[in-house]
């Protein structure tokens, strides 16, 4: 395949295992946090991965921006392997793939000033000069909205929303292709989150951007998305077109976060499915479907069986009721 053909980002079967001690006398065990996640990223387009807490999507994202190392499967960027251990890969990953956190007040230095902040990456990983590296930072500053005289300025001097530009800012400097972005508006007030989903969807389209972006809210995910993966405990339980998953949700479970979902538009107005019960602890994940006990569909084959994710042609599930429903595609 050439590089033009191959998909931007391309992981299979994705898998994170964290060895976690239990005690003195218990055996060591293992947290699967990420266990087995596929997807295709194209250019300029949006992944986005929702789940409650702890199903495993900050693990994903630093798994894509190679934080941390997967304990299994496979990554490429335009075909190439972005797991290998050599210089080239290595590259790769410093500069085309960047990540933008939640926090905005945790994530910036309280000690550098914007400038220095931004340029920081230049430093480590290009030879401009001082002159060039200032040059790129304003410019890259006023894309993001910031104001060239906050060159000097620190970061306690922002409000949240404007932290969160100078985060964005810091992950452009390297002209990346892909932002991975985790909970990047989960800290601001509504009103500001607008404002900084706005500004990453115009940037999208003037540098061609492709994001994964990492929401526990759908209802944040629905303008931004094209593609929606929907996690449970360490796996993709449904994923489709955001239209499929907005007004066609399949899965229980996106079913139920939906429906916590506001949404502004009548015809969408759902009943709302209250999910009742714990999420399930990865650490001891029940047989059978992770899903159900709390899913209002279970049968004894969910208590049992742990389902497959199934490609319907509209969306990709895993689910025993809607298998029995529906015709997979072979
Ligand atoms: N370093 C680690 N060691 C052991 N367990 C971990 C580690 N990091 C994450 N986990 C566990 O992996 C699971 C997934 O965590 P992760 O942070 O990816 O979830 P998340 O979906 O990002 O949640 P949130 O919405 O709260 O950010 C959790 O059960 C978490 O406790
Ligand atoms: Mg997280």
């Amino acid at each position: 395949m050439s590089e033009q053909q191959a998909p931007l980002l391309h992981a299979v079967d994705l898998k994170k295992y964290y060895p976690v001690k239990q005690g003195m006398f218990k055996p060591e065990a293992e947290v699967k946090a990420l266990d087995g996640v596929s997807f295709t990223l194209e250019r300029g387009k949006t992944l986005a991965v929702v789940g409650e807490s702890g199903c495993g999507k900050s693990t994903l994202g630093r798994l894509l921006t190679m934080i941390e190392v997967p304990t299994g499967g496979e990554l490429t960027f335009q075909g190439q392997d972005l797991l290998k251990h050599d210089p080239a890969a290595e590259k790769l990953r410093r500069q085309k793939i960047q990540i933008v956190f939640q926090n905005p007040y945790g994530s910036l230095n309280p000690r550098k000033k914007v400038g220095q902040i931004l340029e920081e990456p230049l430093i480590i990983n290009t030879d401009l000069s001082a002159k060039e590296r200032k040059e790129r930072a304003l410019a890259i500053m006023a894309k993001v909205g910031l104001k060239p005289e906050q060159y000097d300025r620190y970061p306690h001097m922002f409000s949240g929303g404007q932290r969160q530009r100078i985060a964005i800012a810091r992950g452009l400097m390297l002209n990346p292709e892909v932002v991975v972005a985790d909970e990047p508006v989960s800290a601001l007030d509504v009103s500001v989150q607008a404002q900084v989903l706005n500004l990453m969807m115009d940037l999208q389209d003037e540098l061609g951007l492709s994001y994964v972006f990492i929401s526990h809210d759908l209802s944040v995910v629905e303008h931004i998305a094209d593609e929606v993966m929907v996690m449970y405990l360490g796996r993709c339980v449904e994923q489709g077109s955001k239209e499929q998953i907005f007004a066609n949700p399949q899965h229980p479970y996106t079913q139920a976060l939906l429906s916590a979902t506001p949404r502004l538009d009548p015809e969408y107005r759902r009943e709302r499915i209250k999910l009742t019960g714990e999420l399930p602890s990865p650490l001891n994940p029940p047989k059978g479907c992770a899903f159900h006990a709390r899913c209002r569909f279970a049968t004894e084959r969910c208590n049992q069986e742990q389902p497959k994710l199934k490609d319907y042609g509209d969306a990709l599930i895993a689910c025993h009721v809607v298998d029995e429903q529906k015709q997979a595609v072979v």
